[in-house]
Parts: C-alpha cells; structure tokens; sequence
C-alpha cells in the first residue's frame, strides 16, 4: 500500500527556536508575534511543517524545557491567543505544525513540585536507603531516602548536565530531610513518576488541549526517559552527561505503554495527529521499537547527525536505518542539526594542524560538544562540509529536520561572555562545559541594528557575531551563491521535481553505488510519483573525483563543485539518473 497522504512520511520540517527567532517588541527576546511576521519566509524556503520548541510558562533554566503550566503561553512568548494566531497562520500558508511537549519531568515551579516540596516528611534516621516515598504529592515524583542515614544520594545515577541526579528536600525547620528527589536533568526538572495513574490522565488532557487547538503533532521530549528500572539500582559504570549510555534510567520496556495510550488520543483525531520522538537510545537499532504501528509515527534519527565525516560509516548508517525503520513500516528521519549540538559548519570544521583532516568531526557530539571547542578550525571547509550535506541529507528517503539557521550555514559561536549564557549545562559545570548556547544565539536577518534585525531596537539576549553579518538573510537573499539560494532551491526541487521523499513499496528507497573511491557517498533515488530519477553524489575525500556517471547536474552544493564531471572534496551534486 503506498501511503503518500501521511504527510509525515516525507516532510521538510522547520524547528523554531521562539527565544531566537524573532523579536517583536524589542525586548531582546524571540517571541510569538515575531514568529507570524516571518511566516512568508518560511513558506518561500519551502518547508512543510514547523516545529516550535518549548513555548510554556517556565522560569527559563533550561530554555523553557522547564515547564510550570502545559496549558499556557510563557508571557514573555505571548498569550494563548498569539499562539491560537500563529497556528492559523501555518495553517493557511499550507503547512502544518508541530509543538513540544516535555512529559519527562516538570519545572520546580510547576504546581505539583510547589505542593510536593509544602508536604511534611517524616526524617527518621532508621528508614531504610531507597525507601520510597510516595505519599500525598509526592507520589507524582520519585523521592527517596538517601543513604547513610539519609546523608548521601540514594544511589550513583549522574545528571545529564553534571552532578548527581538526585536533591536532598528541607523538612519544615529548613533542614535537610534525608529524603531525595530524582532529576535527570537539572535540579530544577524533577522527574515525574510514569507509574502513576494521575500524571498519566493529565498528560492525556495536555495533548487533547493542544490537539484541540489545531495543533499537528507534538515533538515528545526525552522519548526514552520516562520509565526509571525498578529499584533504581546503580549505573554500572557513571558516564556523566553521556545520554545514550545505557543506564536504568534510559529506554526501559515499560514507557512504550505510554506510548501506546498517547497513540490512542491522536488517533481520536481527524486527521490523526503525529508524534516525533526525540529517543537517544542504545544500541541505536533500540529506535524502531519507538515507531511500532501502535506507538509513535516517527522518531529522530540522532546516529546520522553523529556520524562523523566518512563515507563509509554514514553509508552504514543510512543502511541501518533504513532497514531497521523497514521492519515498522516507519519513515526514515534525517537531522543535522537542533538546538542541542554544535552547528554543522563548525562540526564538521576540521581542527588546524590535525593531522587526520579527515575525520573531520573532532569532539564529542552529545549535549554541547564540549571537546576541543577551544582548537582553531578551518571554517571554510566546515561550511562547504554542511552545504555538501545538507543536499546529501535532503536527497535521502524520508523526512528532514531544518533547524533555524542551518539553511544561513550558521557556526557555533564560542564568543559568549559567561555572564550571558544561560544553559544549565555550563552552569552547573560552573564552565568546565561549553553548554549548548552556541547554537542559540538569535537568527541574523537584516544589517540594519546591532541585533542584526533579530529587533529593531539593537538588544538581544545573546549578541550575534560580527561575522554573521555577510550571512544575514537580507545578504544571501538575492545572492545566487549563497547558502540560503541553494536552501530554497533543494526544497523545492526536491518537493516539485523529484518526488523525493517518502519510500513506497513497489520502489527501492535508495540504490548505492559501488564503483565509487570509498570516499564517495553515491546513491541513486529511482523515480517515483512521476519524479525523475536522482543520483547524489557526496565527496568525504581529500581529492576531486571523476565520477563514473553521464548524468546532467540539477544542483551542486557551490558553483565550482563539479566540473566535466570531476566532484571537489567537501562537495555534493544531484545528477539525473
Ligand atoms: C532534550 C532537549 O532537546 C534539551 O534541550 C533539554 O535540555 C532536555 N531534553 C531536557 O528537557
């Protein structure tokens, strides 16, 4: 059965950052009312769907993955009604939008932490470590007695941001109880117990209230934290911040119950809403059991954004994907970038004087990438690396993640003073962490205020590098060399002409070729839907090939990638085929 009407299966879809989108009210944060006025560039690139991240009352100490009220608008954002505006608006320019949802764990703020921590508890040296209290309020979360006698943590499990992941409460005299709650993330994000029968009645109500709304789908944060393994017995190695590490508290079996009631509530719906999944999972072939035909539609693919710069690992991954996703009868995804990991122009920016420059990817690519971030890089090459694989990843089968910015071929910015960075991450590590914030600063859109038109009033929460002022959007908009052209350009090529998307039965999704270098990533996509067969061909080498094909270029990644049928290094083009 081909099942091209699930719009999901091949669609481009656009995540928005609010706080650094755009800024209406000059208060140097991104808000919803500056989201509407730029709906006719979103709609020009050539995207399906927007993915708006995190927009709740929130006191912001994790960027709004901190949620206070799931029924509400942060005020700063705007009000219910900007964003009821903001919907309609998708909606009318022919796209859809997705929302996050963040069910993992709530802020501190949220009213049921507020009551939890208001609860007396009893401190009696003699209960025993690991005891669990689930009394009253705090039944909605995981609280514990620490061990020895309450003094320490009740057992070794390591925060994602750094230290521990569990906060001793205060009794009513403001003195340590001996009793500990649970936060995989900051102390401020106290994990919800998924157990419990209540959290999961509210949470169904949360996703109705949106649904209701008009939205979508929702973007599931932390898809794969909700179920911590019985007893909560210890890592058995501390892998601090390392999030696929396979620790009790990371993809045990019983979250894809929720997964399951959630499914139930879309499909109450017509059309039937759609869920993605951000699931970092180990060993990563653990994805599809996500995407099972009663749970979630689809889920990202976190191993392609972390494959470093080699042809032959990115092909493996390709493959496994594909194959995995198969067995579900799931779409693929593919993501380069969110707002969790470093640009891609700067990742893929091979460190100077490194003497495999091929490797290209240095540093660790989980939750900020902290390694190396201090080396000099060739940016110029990063740069024509993300060109190259942006059009390498938009030829692939499937559905692609854009992430704000990536279509200006925005870097990381290292040049934050601490003072202004705001992720938990760097806080917590007290700056031994680089943090995420790098791939947070506000969008460049004109060169008329220092905020490079992210305001009209010159202030913004995180200043722009000088540098970003050749790639403001006003720059590359009428440059046909710019990324931004070939951005537009491979999106509606790719939606027009060459039927490119999602994988039908009766049509292999991808074809390799093997009489390529090893260093050449080459596949053709056959025709479907009336499209036109493709071949892209991507370049991880050092040396310009002659590739052994006749086909006329449609797109190449730069004007001088290929040449009389020579592909340059860190280059890619689409061939007829
Ligand atoms: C994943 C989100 O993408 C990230 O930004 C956030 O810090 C954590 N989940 C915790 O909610």
């Amino acid at each position: 059965m081909q099942r091209t009407s699930d719009w999901w299966r091949e669609a481009i879809v656009y995540q928005v950052y609010p706080r650094s989108f755009a800024d209406s009210d000059g208060d140097g944060i991104g808000d919803i009312p500056g989201i509407r006025t730029r709906i006719p560039y979103l709609k020009d690139l050539g995207i399906d769907a927007i993915w708006l991240s995190p927009h709740y009352p929130s006191p912001m100490l994790d960027a709004g993955y901190d949620v206070s009220d799931y029924r509400n608008v942060w005020p700063t954002f705007g009000n219910l009604s900007d964003i009821e505006g903001l919907i309609n608006d998708v909606h009318d320019a022919g796209m859809r939008m997705f929302i996050d949802i963040v069910p993992n764990h709530t802020s501190w703020d949220h009213p049921w932490f507020k009551e939890a921590l208001a609860y007396p508890l009893d401190n009696d040296a003699t209960i025993p470590a690991k005891a669990r209290c689930a009394e009253g309020p705090w039944a909605r979360y995981h609280l514990l007695r620490g061990q020895d006698g309450g003094t320490r943590e009740p057992n070794n499990w390591s925060s994602v941001f750094g230290g521990p992941t569990w906060h001793q409460v205060n009794d009513a005299h403001g003195n340590p109880s001996g009793w500990w709650y649970l936060h995989i993330f900051d102390k401020s994000q106290p994990d919800l117990d998924w157990d419990n029968h209540e959290v999961r009645a509210e949470f169904r109500g949360h996703l109705r209230f949106w649904f209701d709304r008009g939205i979508d789908g929702f973007r599931i944060d932390v898809a794969h934290g909700l179920a911590k393994a019985e007893g909560y017995p210890d890592c058995p190695e501390i892998v601090d911040g390392d999030a696929t590490a396979k620790n009790p508290y990371w993809d045990q079996d019983g979250l894809h119950d929720v997964w399951r009631e959630w499914r139930a509530v879309a499909d109450e719906y017509e059309p039937a809403r759609v869920f993605v999944a951000e699931a970092w999972v180990h060993p990563a072939q653990r994805n599809a059991r996500y995407l099972r035909p009663d749970e979630l539609h689809t889920g990202f693919n976190f191993p392609y954004l972390r494959a470093p710069w080699n042809a032959t690992k990115m092909r493996d991954i390709i493959d496994f994907t594909l194959a995995s996703n198969k067995i579900e009868n799931a779409p693929t995804t593919w993501v380069l970038e969110n707002h969790d990991v470093w640009r891609a122009a700067t990742r893929y920016a091979p460190i100077i004087g490194h003497s495999e420059k091929n490797a290209g990817v240095a540093g660790q690519l989980d939750l900020g990438g902290e390694t190396d971030w201090k080396a000099e890089r060739d940016l110029e090459t990063g740069a024509a690396r993300a060109r190259a694989n942006f059009l390498s990843m938009l030829a692939l089968p499937g559905t692609a993640y854009i992430y704000q910015g990536q279509e200006l071929g925005l870097n990381e910015v290292f040049d934050i003073p601490a003072q202004l960075r705001q992720d938990p991450a760097f806080i917590t590590t007290q700056g031994a962490r680089v943090g995420r914030d790098g791939c947070r600063v506000p969008l460049p859109w004109n060169n008329d205020t220092e905020s490079l038109g992210f305001n009209t009033t010159g202030a913004s929460w995180l200043p722009a590098p000088n540098s970003w002022k050749k790639l403001t959007v006003a720059a590359q908009d009428q440059d046909s060399t710019s990324m931004l052209t070939l951005a537009r350009t491979a999106l509606h090529l790719r939606r027009d002409l060459l039927a490119l998307g999602g994988i039908s039965d009766d049509v292999a999704p991808l074809v390799w070729d093997n009489d390529v270098p090893e260093y050449i990533l080459s596949f053709v996509r056959p025709a479907r839907l009336g499209g036109t067969a493709i071949r892209c061909a991507l370049n991880l080498g050092n040396h310009a090939v002659v590739l052994p094909f006749d086909g006329q270029p449609v797109l190449m990644s730069d004007p001088h990638a290929y040449t009389d049928g020579m592909l340059n290094p860190n280059s890619c083009v689409w061939l007829t085929a």
